[in-house]
């Protein structure tokens, strides 16, 4: 039988933590009869670490639990509001940012007095035992950190997963003073790039963490030094930063070296009968996100609340999990980023010190580029010019948003970095464009948009995804294509893209709003593929090209990159991805071939680089070529992976692809995508900054805000989005208006309705009659 609560009961907390110790204390609060027991193995002032940082929004939430303990927390914090990052010889700085410090063991001290004020017995130096040696206390918290013993004890039951990050880190303090500015510090050695995270926590010391990749680590020989040794070589490398002030280590009573790596803890549950995980046992968050302690403080309030208010523990536990397992998940994504942006921070060590800079602020995902500028504007303006002035060579007179910048590539001069991702229409006759494709195109030219692509616009009739979708073939094709254009270029200043593809074993295939993918009903045509491997058990399979086939396939190719020049088009695209016929060649989850067009990628990519050659001969100098790729087939390594898709773009680059379009999956059944905002974006930015070719994003972006980020952050020069344009072909000159943005061209029959747009964005109360 559960024990009733509200009642007094006996709780014992294994760890003394912040987590651990403001639970004690905010049981006690909620109510002074319950017995609470802490059992810690260190002494009151020993503690590994030196500062933690603590939000103002943590702060209030400390203030509404325990003003007493908040008052004393508050007193002890040494604020600052400016990031610093130390980058290739500058430093760059940026406001806004509003920190709080304070070291860790003054926070430990100020929760062991309160907790002791309130009645909380707290045993030091006393070993946490197996649960089975608290049966007599009602209530056993596990807050015993990272490696939680609690956790391992019933593994079987919380299911902990646990990531071993890849970085080094050590935590480190010092006395030099670091109070101007929570700050990166970024050193090239003989060995590679070491970084510090530095912040003061009280009037005369500060955090010092250094950390740096495994392979630097070892290089470096910091594997095989003592802790002493570490620290000479730590204050040799930030010397001019210490100026003259030591490093000091707390943690030498942790056995073995004090480098570290980070343990990411998810657990999928946190209780059991009546044992549940608080803190860092239960989830952790990355320091470079300064969460830890936040997460351990807020869950304690959770539980306390819960346990206080619920009649019984396991529905109090219950509460607990459903509301703090949210805003943990949430916490652990941001993390996740930025983990993983210092991991791979060697991608990023070219950009411009600006750049980087943003780069850094942003990792997480959690700071967009509208709340930077309600941070510090002076500074985004200034990042704004910077980003401008590079693209046009000329000193802006006024920063604009990075969407809104032109951008040059071969000949043709793109108004803004937004473009009209391709999208089938399934509206063609015969493979002819009708009526609606001029009215659909002509309304997304119209709507702002930098460059619109046609959907994917098939050079053979058996190479049509649809019945319904649009062809190059014929000269009937070449003639309606000609009308969208020449109305695109004679009444908007957007350009034009043609996207040319052949579906191969995805060919034959319903309307994308029948059963899309699936065979026809009637009147299905033979299909060609890369190997015999149809798309699915119910598609037809498709016969393996020959080198026959593959002359014609080429040919067609390259017949409809002519048609689509005499119809105007400024710029090709090649649509190699989505398993479609060139994708089924790259990807080896369709390709099979032993012969030289299959195996390695470099054969993969054997005829997919000859129909881009063929191609390039005849579709002239001066205008852009790009290719659609799927980065990643979402099956692990028995397709193509991120790091596939950097070679893959290498190998396109040096055959001399202007830009490469990373979109991902669609190539196999059994894919596993990891859909989110911005979902494909990192692949673009590995590829962009591995293997330093120019690329479009696309993929769930919808906001004017992700656009400006990934553009600023150097992650894209090009941003696509689809289904927004489907919804809204006037996305762009909308998020103008709602910029305040003036420069972009609206038609001239709509100004009327564009000036009320402004004046409604810029002075709502009054035109809305509000005051
Ligand atoms: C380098 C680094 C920097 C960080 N910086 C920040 C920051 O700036 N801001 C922030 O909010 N967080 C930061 N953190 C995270 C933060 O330290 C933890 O997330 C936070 O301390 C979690 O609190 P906790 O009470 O759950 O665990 P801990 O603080 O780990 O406390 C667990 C306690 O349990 C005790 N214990 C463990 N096992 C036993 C046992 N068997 N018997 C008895 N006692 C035991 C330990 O001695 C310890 O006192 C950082 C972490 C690291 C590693
Ligand atoms: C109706 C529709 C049709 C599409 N047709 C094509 C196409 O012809 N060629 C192509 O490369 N991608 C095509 N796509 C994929 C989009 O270009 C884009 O990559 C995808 O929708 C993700 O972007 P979004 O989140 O902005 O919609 C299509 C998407 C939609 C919604």
């Amino acid at each position: 039988m559960e024990r009733p609560m509200r009642a007094a009961m006996r709780t014992v907390i294994l760890g003394g933590g912040p987590g651990g110790l403001y639970f004690a204390i905010s049981l006690k609060l909620r109510n002074p009869a319950h017995e609470v027991v802490v059992v810690e193995r260190n002494r009151p002032n020993d503690t590994f670490g030196w500062g933690v940082v603590l939000s103002e929004d943590t702060l209030g939430n400390l203030d509404a639990n325990d003003p007493v303990s908040a008052k004393a927390i508050r007193d002890g914090f040494v604020y600052w509001d400016d990031v610093a990052v130390h980058y290739r010889g500058a430093v760059m700085r940026s406001g806004g940012h509003g920190f709080s410090g304070i070291g860790r063991m003054r926070l430990l001290n100020i929760l062991q007095q309160r907790a002791q004020e309130l009645g909380v017995e707290i045993r030091y130096e006393t070993e946490a035992q197996d649960v089975s040696a608290y049966k007599d206390f009602d209530l056993i918290v596990g807050a015993d950190g990272v490696n939680s013993r609690v956790r391992a004890q019933f593994a079987d039951v919380f299911k902990p997963d646990i990531d071993v990050r890849a970085c080094k880190y050590i935590w480190l303090g010092t006395h030099q003073k670091f109070d101007d500015a929570f700050t990166f510090i970024f050193e090239e050695t003989e060995h590679g790039w070491v970084w510090v995270h530095a912040y003061q926590f009280n009037a005369d010391t500060a955090t010092f963490i250094v950390e740096c990749s495994e392979e630097t680590w070892k290089k470096s020989g910091f594997d095989t030094m003592s802790t002493d040794e570490t620290i000479a070589a730590c204050e040799k490398i930030f010397g001019r930063y210490l100026k003259g002030n030591k490093l000091m280590s707390n943690a030498r009573h942790l056995r073995g070296s004090a480098w570290l790596n980070f343990n990411r803890v998810l657990c999928e549950r946190w209780s059991t009968g009546n044992v549940v995980l608080l803190g860092d046992s239960a989830a952790t968050a990355h320091f470079s996100i300064g969460s830890g302690s936040k997460l351990a403080m807020e869950s304690a309030i959770a539980l306390a609340n819960y346990v206080d208010t619920e009649p019984t523990l396991s529905g109090a536990f219950a509460r607990y999990e459903d509301e703090r397992r949210f805003e943990v998940l949430r916490l652990q994504s941001a993390a996740r980023n930025s983990t993983e942006w210092f991991e791979e921070v060697g991608r990023y060590l070219h950009l411009d010190p600006v750049q980087f800079n943003y780069s850094l602020l942003t990792r997480s995902q959690r700071i967009s580029h509208e709340n930077l500028r309600e941070r510090d504007a002076d500074w985004l303006a200034a990042a704004e010019m910077w980003f401008e002035s590079r693209a046009t060579g000329g000193v802006p007179k006024a920063a604009h948003r990075p969407m809104f910048v032109p951008l040059r590539v071969r000949g043709i001069e793109l108004k803004n970095r937004v473009v009209v991702s391709p999208m089938a229409q399934y509206r063609a006759v015969d493979g002819t464009p009708t009526d609606w494709h001029l009215v659909h195109y002509a309304e997304r030219a119209k709507g702002g948009a930098g460059l619109v692509f046609t959907e994917m616009t098939c050079v053979s009739p058996e190479g049509r995804i649809t019945p319904g979708c649009t062809g190059m073939y014929a000269p009937a094709h070449e003639a309606a294509w000609k009308r969208v254009v020449d109305f695109v270029h004679s009444e908007t200043d957007a350009k034009i893209a043609l996207q040319l593809g052949h579906a191969g074993p995805k060919a034959s295939t319903q309307l994308g709003w029948e059963d899309s993918d699936a065979p026809l009903a009637t009147g299905n045509w033979p299909i060609v593929s890369a190997s015999d491997v149809p798309w699915s058990p119910q598609n037809q399979t498709p016969r393996a090209v020959t080198r026959a086939d593959m002359d014609k396939i080429r040919d067609d190719f390259v017949r409809a990159a002519e048609m689509g020049n005499r119809a105007g088009f400024d710029w090709l695209e090649l649509h190699y991805a989505h398993g479609y016929l060139m994708s089924a060649f790259i990807t080896p989850v369709s390709n099979r071939r032993t012969d030289e067009y299959g195996g390695s990628l470099d054969n993969r990519m054997r005829f997919p680089l000859e129909v881009f050659h063929a191609v390039r001969k005849v579709w002239p100098d001066d205008k852009p070529i790009s290719v659609r790729i799927s980065a990643n087939d979402w099956v692990g390594a028995n397709g193509i992976t991120p790091q596939d898709a950097v070679d893959i773009a290498r190998l396109l680059h040096e055959a001399g692809v202007d830009m490469v379009d990373v979109s991902a999956g669609q190539t196999s059944r059994d894919a596993k995508p990891v859909y989110g905002r911005m979902f494909q974006t990192p692949f673009s930015d590995r590829i962009r900054n591995e293997a330093g070719v120019a690329t479009l994003a696309v993929g769930n972006i919808y906001e004017p805000d992700h656009v400006n980020s990934i553009l600023m952050a150097g992650r894209a020069d090009l941003v696509c989005l689809a289904r927004p344009h489907l919804a809204n072909p006037y996305w762009t000159l909308h998020a103008a208006a709602e910029a305040n943005e003036r420069g972009i061209t609206w038609p001239k029959p709509y100004w009327p309705g564009r000036d009320q747009m402004y004046r409604l964005k810029s002075r709502p109360d009054v035109m809305t009659g509000k005051v």
